[in-house]
């Protein structure tokens, strides 16, 4: 449980009469997801950057500081290896629906909450607003004597999903699957996505009335009219926007909601002050921070934790991937990965930065360069063509065309370190373990196998270090 987001859950709940009553989560998550045609269960696979399931479990953990009661099936170890502590898990064995699946985890929580909210795994774009309008609403419903309150939707494409029967005035009456409908109920536009906020002694004592259905499923959704007909009304919220109520099933699905989600990941960015020439071609994943002024051109790609600063411009096209970027730095078509860039840092065209790779304020870095675990100081120029691994650059160096540390002896990693105002010239190989002291230089084509001392130059191959050229002073 984040504690960051525990004031959006205790702010809801104090906007609302009385006291505030705990709140269980209940995740359908044992779907076999044959239709994704997949060996990783449908709930690991990735949404803009974070595992399906991530989605309810960051919902659940902004709605209430219970973890989330996960119900798993076949694809139990997976989700378990995955999630971890964040949630509590039930089995359910045998597939045999909804309203079983829900039943498993009542051994877990009867008696402990006053109310508990059910959802599938498979819905990521369900947002906080809709679920804390439907807890406000359960409020309403709880004061009139309601047990049961749901979200419903109107969809274009209502294939596979409950319509929803409502009264004259308005209180829902049923749930009929698709399967059972009459054709006059199959013409009814509102739908169940299968979000349900219930108060929790009720639901535990009224599982066992569903009854076996002609499917041989026990349906959650029978819960409706069961209600009903003891008197209880249930209310149910029209959520707006149906793509919220977007269910994965396939790989198509999956895209879709890739595509909605990244549409509203961009609107968010926007909306907080960063330029996007072609947000249909700009993917940020979810876990992205991104600072104001910044402009995103097109075909950038920013995965993982990385963090982006203020005023930098970013493409077209480029990969940034668990990197941190300061603030007014420019990336052009480059993979950064791993990687740290202070300030004002000019990477690109065509650069990688490989994992620890770290560029101080004002270093530029231009095509064809790599560097990898390996630290260059403050106003470094490595303009063209050069490999920088394992090594350790000072400030204001000057790394010349075709600059290669040879930092793999065959066996070991070794370490190149080179001082401050150092002048590296054209295709110098600097055959690590090497250090080459501050304002040292070396001759074009020089191949270093011996440390070079401050102030002198190097040349030749191999490299060795001209008389002519003594450190100023001695
Ligand atoms: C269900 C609803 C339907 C609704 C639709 C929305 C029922 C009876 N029907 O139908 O009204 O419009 O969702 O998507 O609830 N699951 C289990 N164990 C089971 C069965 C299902 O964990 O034994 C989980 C699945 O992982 C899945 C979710 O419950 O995520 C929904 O199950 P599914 O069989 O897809 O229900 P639908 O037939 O789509
Ligand atoms: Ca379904």
């Amino acid at each position: 449980m984040s504690d960051d987001l525990q004031p959006a859950s205790s702010r809801h709940l104090a906007a609302t009469p009385g006291p505030a009553p705990a709140l269980d989560i209940v995740i359908l998550a044992a779907g076999e997801s044959t239709r994704m045609q997949s060996q990783t269960p449908k709930v690991l696979h990735s949404l803009a950057g974070r595992p399906l399931i991530d989605y309810s479990l960051r919902l659940a953990e902004a709605l209430s500081p219970n973890p989330p009661v996960v119900v798993v099936g076949r694809n139990a170890e997976a989700l378990m290896a995955q999630i971890g502590p964040r949630a509590r898990y039930v089995h359910q064995e045998q597939r045999l629906g909804t309203g079983h699946a829900v039943l498993q985890a009542r051994a877990t929580l009867q008696g402990l909450s006053q109310t508990v909210l059910v959802f599938y795994a498979d819905m990521p774009l369900i947002t906080r607003e809709s679920m804390q309008a439907l807890l406000a609403l359960h409020v309403h419903n709880q004061a009139r004597g309601g047990v049961l309150t749901m979200l419903t939707f109107t969809g274009d494409n209502p294939r596979g999903f409950g319509r929803i029967v409502r009264s004259a005035a308005g209180d829902v009456l049923a749930i009929v699957e698709e399967a059972d409908c009459t054709p006059e109920q199959l013409k009814i536009v509102e739908l169940n996505p299968g979000l349900y906020c219930y108060d929790a002694d009720w639901l535990w004592r009224s599982l066992d009335e569903i009854r076996l259905s002609p499917k041989g499923e026990y349906y959650l959704t029978d819960l409706v009219a069961i209600a009903v007909n003891q008197g209880r009304p249930v209310s149910a919220h029209q959520v707006g926007d149906a793509r919220e109520m977007m269910g994965i099933n396939t790989r198509v699905h999956l895209a879709e909601a890739e595509a909605a989600l990244r549409e509203r990941i961009n609107r968010r960015w926007m909306e907080a002050g960063v330029t996007m020439i072609d947000p249909a071609a700009t993917y940020i994943d979810d876990t992205v921070e991104i600072g104001r002024d910044t402009l995103l051109l097109p075909g950038v790609h920013l995965h993982g934790q990385s963090r982006i600063g203020e005023e930098c411009c970013i493409g077209p096209d480029a990969s940034v991937i668990d990197t941190v970027i300061g603030r007014g730095c420019r990336v052009q078509r480059s993979v950064l990965e791993g990687s740290v860039l202070e300030d004002h840092v000019d990477v690109g065209p065509f650069a990688h930065l490989r994992q620890g790779a770290y560029l101080a304020t004002g270093v530029h870095m231009g095509n064809f360069g790599e560097v990898k675990n390996a630290r260059l100081g403050p106003g470094v120029k490595m303009g063209h063509f050069s490999y920088i691994g394992d090594a350790a650059i000072g400030q204001d160096v000057n790394i010349s065309a075709g600059v290669i540390t040879c930092n793999f002896d065959g066996v070991r990693k070794n370490q190149t370190i080179v001082g401050d105002h150092a002048f590296i010239g054209s295709d110098t190989m600097l055959v690590a373990p090497v250090t080459v002291g501050a304002g040292a230089r070396t001759g074009a084509g020089s191949v270093v196998t011996h440390d070079v001392p401050s102030g002198r130059l190097a040349v030749g191959v191999p490299a060795r270090l001209r008389p002519d050229h003594e450190p100023e002073g001695s």
